[in-house]
């Protein structure tokens, strides 16, 4: 998730620029940059590191231009240096792009242009993208700009500037936010409106396939084929905070929120419509993953949830042995490895103490060790053999919410590239494997527009001392996750618990009207998740069922039901974990409680 910020006006672009990409550090980075159309051409300086580096890099010095682009960088293809860094520029350096998203295909694009005598300097996705609107220069920029649209795959904005029309910005989104902002004499483009904020609350929302050129005059829109299309003009209330959570109340809620495009973005160029999946950029090949004879999974907190939901999935579709334990536990009981041990360190961070030092254990003791990782150049991504990332964007809220089902996403595309690397299920049901992982992003988004119950049951329960958490297989790894959310949020004890073990003690919990969540989507296991409910009704409790669509045995059984859409149970915990992160967030609000920052809690552990 990166953030892109355009200019053209009567006042000199680079601190309307630089201003904009400070408002936008929330959305990334690990490098930025800056081009602005001087009278000899374009000037360009990029520099690898947050804002301040490019600030540095720039100067103080004022520059009389009054068109531009800057970009921030949270990488997704290609390390964290400079010639990765945005903007790109074409062969002749006239045309500068700046990009948000992913170029699916850029492989190929790549290989073609540069067959066709392209210089690509960077190992990006972007670059491709000044090249192709290059070969159509000579029809001008936008219309350069529409002829590149149709040859990308993936969901991207991006915008465009050129030396040969000094006066003008041209840019394009496809399932990637781009907004305009209308000023006096002054047009901004923009990833999200706090760039611009103070200077307009003037908006004109883009939607996919229009292509906008703005000058200092205003704004023309066509569609991709050139045909001129009409955008309103809104005015937003936002103050500035409000503006950078999108207009939620909180980074969390935002971050929930966000969790279709992360899975987009983690899934993309990785899940073919076919349902094949590609993971070559781990330099895991089907030989080295057909060898494993078994995975260790270390991980904390949230990620170690992650993990524990998908080891069930590894096992079942891939037959390859899981262990899996908390990083801090791992390092100590020194725990047998071998070549053919692949240890997974999974941390949204890359920069937690316990699980780097795991790591750092497996590999001094010759296992292949690969990190599930967030944030490129991270401690975690130097110090493991292969390195699979989720694409997130960056997470302000402490509380893990969208890195945590990417998380999941991403080890589903590994447990499916395991089964047909080991070639142990048959072809067909991996592919329908890969189709229904494909579409979760769509229902998740469909499950977090419905109106949800979620609130009134927050309300019922916002002063409990206790809640109970129950699940079976995969749903108890999820109940787990609800628990740890409720817990670090609200600070209400939780106790999640394998619904089978519940007569082995923890029933002697309950008494009349406690409340006990239990995950029972529809999975194997569901007819045996019945009657422990059956138990706990009969103790007089009240039953809170995550459940899929349509399951009228939940619905007797229980007194509130949060629904989710149905999907195959192996990818159903990226679909019933959010109901639980919701229940989590609207009673520490209702207790008016801090949930981006809880108390005792940070972000990421860097210590012991
Ligand atoms: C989860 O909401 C917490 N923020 C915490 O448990 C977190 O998951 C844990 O500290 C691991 O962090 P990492 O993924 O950055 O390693």
């Amino acid at each position: 998730m990166c953030g892109i910020v355009g200019y053209v006006g009567r006042r000199p672009g680079k601190p309307i620029i630089l201003d904009g990409l400070r408002r936008l550090e929330y959305r990334g980075y690990d490098s930025a940059g800056l081009t602005l159309l001087e009278a000899g051409g374009l000037e360009t300086v990029r520099a690898v590191g947050n804002l301040d580096a490019l600030f540095a890099a720039v100067g103080d010095g004022a520059s009389p231009a009054t068109v531009g682009l800057g970009h921030t960088r949270w990488a997704t293809h290609g390390s964290v240096r400079v010639e990765n860094a945005h903007p790109h520029a074409d062969c002749t350096g006239r045309i500068s792009v700046v990009l948000n998203g992913i170029i699916e295909n850029y492989k190929e694009l790549r290989a073609a242009l540069t067959a066709r005598g392209h210089r690509l300097t960077s190992e990006t996705d972007a670059e491709v993208v000044v090249h192709l609107v290059e070969e159509h220069a000579g029809e001008g920029l936008a219309a350069a700009v529409r002829a590149a649209i149709p040859r990308l795959e993936g969901h991207f904005a991006f915008c465009a500037v050129s030396a040969d029309e000094p006066d003008l910005v041209v840019g394009t989104r496809r399932e990637a936010p781009l907004v305009v902002g209308v000023g006096e004499d002054e047009m901004f483009f923009a990833s999200a409106i706090p760039a611009f904020l103070s200077h307009t609350r003037e908006v004109i929302v883009l939607e996919d396939g229009d292509v906008v050129t703005l000058r200092a005059s205003g704004a023309e829109c066509t569609d991709v084929a050139g045909v001129s299309v009409e955008r309103a003009v809104s005015v937003v209330p936002w103050d500035q905070d409000a503006a950078e959570k999108a207009g939620y109340d909180t980074f969390m809620l935002k971050e929930i929120n966000e969790q279709p495009a992360a899975l987009r973005d983690t899934l993309a160029g990785r899940l073919s419509e076919a349902g094949d999946v590609d993971l070559a950029e781990t330099g895991m090949g089907d030989e080295m993953l057909r060898r494993l004879r078994r995975i260790f999974i270390v991980a904390c907190g949230t990620s170690y949830h992650a993990g524990l939901i998908v080891s069930y999935a590894i096992e079942q579709l891939a037959r390859v042995p899981v262990q899996i334990d908390v990083a801090s536990e791992f390092r100590y009981r020194e725990p047998v490895f071998d070549p053919d041990t692949l240890v997974i360190g999974i941390t949204q961070s890359g920069e937690t103490a316990d699980t780097l030092a795991a790591m750092r254990l497996a590999r001094a003791a010759g296992s292949p060790v690969l990190a599930l990782c967030n944030i490129m150049g991270s401690q975690a991504t130097r110090e493991a053999d292969h390195v699979l990332f989720t694409r997130a964007g960056l997470e302000i809220g402490v509380a893990a919410t969208k890195t945590h089902t990417a998380q999941v996403a991403a080890l589903l595309l590994l447990a499916l590239r395991l089964a047909w690397a080991r070639g142990v299920q048959p072809e067909a049901e991996l592919r329908r494997l890969g189709h229904e992982l494909r579409a979760v992003p769509e229902k998740l988004e469909e499950l977090l527009a419905r109106p949800s119950a979620v609130e009134e049951i927050a309300a019922r329960y916002r002063d409990e001392r206790f809640f109970l958490y129950l699940g079976r297989g995969m749903g108890f790894a999820v109940c787990l996750e609800g628990a740890l959310k409720l817990k670090e949020i609200s600070y209400i004890p939780t106790e999640a618990y394998a619904a089978g073990e519940m007569k082995h003690g923890p029933i002697a919990l309950l008494d009349k009207e406690s409340p006990v969540v239990v995950v029972a989507d529809d999975s194997p296991v569901f007819p045996k998740l019945v009657s422990n409910v059956e138990e706990v009704r009969a103790r007089g409790a009240d039953v809170i069922a995550v459940a899929t669509d349509g399951n009228e045995t939940i619905r007797e059984l229980s007194r509130d039901v949060l629904w989710v859409p149905r999907t195959d149970h192996h990818l159903a915990p990226i679909l019933t974990v959010v109901p639980l992160q919701l229940l989590a967030y609207h009673i520490a609000t209702l207790k008016g409680y801090n949930v981006d920052q809880p108390r005792n809690l940070a972000k990421t552990v860097t210590v012991e």
